[in-house]
């Protein structure tokens, strides 16, 4: 049986993974300034993440949500600590995709209204209700498109304003920072603005941090750096460090009531050791804190960059973009630096979303490399 074929493939085997390095086959070290697309929080091969892992899975690794799971409220019990959201309830799933889709429902659920606001270059993921949301008619099949889903620009509170006054929207979603679309942060004013609008129209806020979230940003969730309460929080990537593991953060307002929502493999014995040996390491190696210093470090360094138009986002969260479409300079990065970076919807910007491990020599590494292919390309117009 062949692979269906939806992915256009670089030709390198990564067979291998060590802090902030991916290694291939031929035992070649890559910089990975990605982290497999935001999901590497805590580095490959973290021994205390194996550890517990492997203790688990020799334990057991999976029995169903019909009976106690002590690793489950374990999790619940330590993320509530890390994030400082210890108020809110949480629901597990297996991908952010399934976070987001959980949450529409919940909103849904709660004021009994359909109509969703979202934002001009979302991405909020590919499944039913989640993919109607995300700013991308190309992956969206007809059977996608059943309910009401408006994209306002970004920041526009005005915009939002008026449509919330209809008084029909069930939710206004929101990435943390804003990922795909080639990361931006949103004004605090705008998110202040939006929690209050929200609330004077029954209007449900979500916050997708799946990518911003999880220390990522230089606070546990991107959010923190302004003082709102969104009513739902959703998680994903980092939170396993590769196990696949969501969460749904749910504030107290919302009633539980048995069969609302449920899975077969969420919050599995398995994920949840997963997810409590990353906030472990997390919280032993201060890498919220590491992830500030050292986003902070590489924004100055690249905003000195020439042929850098700009540089945005927040800790180890960075969009930079370029004079030119940095197709090119990705390949050359990979091919010839042997780095990884991600790409963006824009097609001038690069992405970094390493380990938030990464050290101050790995940053000038990354910088030196760049700083090289940068001269190539300024050599080749
Ligand atoms: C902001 C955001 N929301 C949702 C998702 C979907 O997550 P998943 O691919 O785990 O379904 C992504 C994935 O890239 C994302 O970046």
């Amino acid at each position: 049986m062949k692979l269906f074929d939806v992915y256009p493939l670089y030709d390198i085997h990564p067979v291998k993974g060590k802090g902030c390095y991916v290694y291939d086959e031929q035992g070649t070290a890559y910089l990975d300034l990605y982290g497999g697309h935001a999901v590497i929080s805590i580095g490959h091969g973290h021994p205390h993440y194996i550890q517990r892992v492997t203790e688990q899975l020799q334990a057991l690794p999976f029995y169903s949500n019909s009976v106690q799971n002590r690793v489950q409220e374990a999790l619940a019990e330590k993320l509530g600590e890390v994030s400082g959201c210890n108020d809110y309830h949480l629901f597990l799933i297996n991908s952010g995709a399934e976070a987001n889709e959980n949450a529409l429902k919940l909103a849904s659920f709660y004021n009994n209204r359909t109509k969703i606001i979202a934002f001009k270059k979302a991405f909020h993921g590919r499944t039913s209700a989640a993919v109607n949301i995300t700013d991308n008619e190309n992956i969206k099949a007809p059977i996608n498109k059943r309910y009401e889903a408006e994209f306002h620009e970004w920041n526009d509170l005005e915009s939002v304003r008026i449509s919330l006054q209809k008084g029909d929207v069930s939710a206004v979603i929101i990435e943390g920072i804003q990922g795909i679309g080639g990361i931006y942060v949103p004004d605090a004013t705008f998110l202040k603005a939006l929690e209050s609008l929200c609330k004077e129209y029954n209007t449900v806020l979500i916050l997708d941090e799946i990518q911003s979230g999880y220390g990522r940003s230089g606070r546990f969730f991107a959010f923190q750096y302004t003082d709102i309460q969104p009513d739902i929080i959703t998680v994903a990537k980092g939170m396993g460090n590769g196990f696949p593991i969501g969460g749904v953060l749910i504030h107290p307002k919302f009633e539980a009531k048995y069969g609302m929502l449920g899975t077969t493999f969420g919050g599995n014995h398995l994920a949840c050791a997963a997810g409590l040996a990353v906030l472990e390491v997390i919280e032993n190696e201060n890498l919220i804190e590491n992830a500030s210093n050292i986003g902070n470090y590489l924004i100055d360094q690249l905003n000195n960059f020439d042929g850098v138009r700009e540089v945005r986002g927040q800790g180890l969260m960075i969009g930079v973009e370029f004079d030119f479409p940095a197709a090119d300079l990705r390949k050359k990065l990979l091919f010839e630096e042997k780095v990884f970076v991600g790409s963006a919807s824009n097609a001038n910007v690069i992405r970094l979303l390493p380990p938030l491990s990464l050290s101050k020599d790995e940053a000038d590494l990354f910088l030196e490399k760049l700083e090289k292919v940068l001269a190539k390309v300024a050599a080749s117009v």
